[in-house]
């Protein structure tokens, strides 16, 4: 007897491992996604996926990653990491192709909406930190809730709690030029993490940090995976790509490689090393 003429409740037994649902829609969907900068021949195709074999037009990028993943995107410099990652955080819009972000059409939103999902649904860590200057750690944090509307007795509690999180709760009164990089970056985490956000996007978050420091913010990703937290993380060292459940690589906006390290349910390849930091 055909299966699908079987009644519902009688589908098959549960899979052994943990119960994965089926019908959970990948995070991230992109679909020939393509971008390019300037015109005629002075255009750069900086996300374009392969040629046409007949047309020689760039077909675009197809892309889906599944919550709970954790995904290295390395490549060279000019590969297209930065304008793939500023798609994915709606910091930019594609050329052309197709985002859906949680199951939203992104290309469909309005400056004003962009920032709503910016705001709701996505983390963000860049390589230069992005404090603000003259502003302390407490204010940094609490900023992202203050766009978000949260009120300030409910602002301060979370941003206190963040920072604590990444170990920083002793300086939440010092301004970034009192802080090292690696503590200025683990502000930019606890920044990113304070709205529990379903995504970390993280370009190059250690390319300015010196081993340890590395090691530091790595942990912290890494807890944030652990989690449940969907992290995609931008970078061209091997030593940091190793944290990844899947890498990635670009070459001149193709990804020319995708491999698994590690499962999506469980724990980061890392993350029996992880510790937050003191
Ligand atoms: N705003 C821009 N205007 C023109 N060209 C750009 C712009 N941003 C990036 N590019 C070009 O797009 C390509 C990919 O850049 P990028 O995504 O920054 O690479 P990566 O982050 O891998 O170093 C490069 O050739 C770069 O010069
Ligand atoms: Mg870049």
């Amino acid at each position: 007897m055909p299966r699908r003429s079987l009644p519902a409740h009688a589908a098959r037994p549960a899979p052994p491992g943990p119960a994965r649902p089926e019908a959970v829609p990948p995070v991230i969907r992109i679909r020939r996604l393509t971008k390019s900068y300037g015109h005629g021949d002075a255009t750069v195709h900086a996300l374009r996926g392969p040629y046409d074999p007949d047309t020689g037009a760039p077909l675009g990028v197809d892309l889906d990653i599944e919550q709970g993943d954790y995904v290295a995107v390395m490549g060279s410099s000019g590969s297209g990491k930065s304008t793939l990652m500023n798609i994915l955080g709606c910091l930019d819009v594609p050329t052309g192709g197709r985002y859906l972000l949680d199951g939203i059409d992104v290309g469909h939103l309005d400056e004003q909406q962009l920032s709503l999902v910016r705001n709701r649904k996505i983390g963000f860590v860049f390589q230069s930190f992005n404090l603000v200057p003259r502003t302390t750690a407490l204010a940094q944090v609490e900023l992202p809730l203050a766009y978000a509307g949260v009120r300030a007795g409910e602002r301060r509690r979370r941003a206190l709690a963040a920072l604590s999180l990444v170990g920083l709760a002793g300086r939440s009164g010092h301004r970034p030029n009192q802080l090292s990089g690696g503590q200025q970056q683990r502000v930019a985490v606890a920044r990113a993490l304070v709205t529990a956000p379903a995504m970390l996007l993280a370009d190059e978050p250690t390319g300015n940090l010196d081993s340890r420091s590395t090691e530091e913010v790595l942990a912290l990703i890494d807890g944030l995976n652990a989690t449940g937290r969907t992290v995609v993380l931008i970078t061209h060292e091997d030593e940091v790509a190793r944290h990844a459940k899947r890498v990635l690589r670009l070459v001149d906006g193709v990804i020319v490689s995708d491999v698994r390290q590690a499962p999506v349910d469980g724990p980061p390849p890392a993350a029996d090393r992880a510790e937050v930091p003191a």
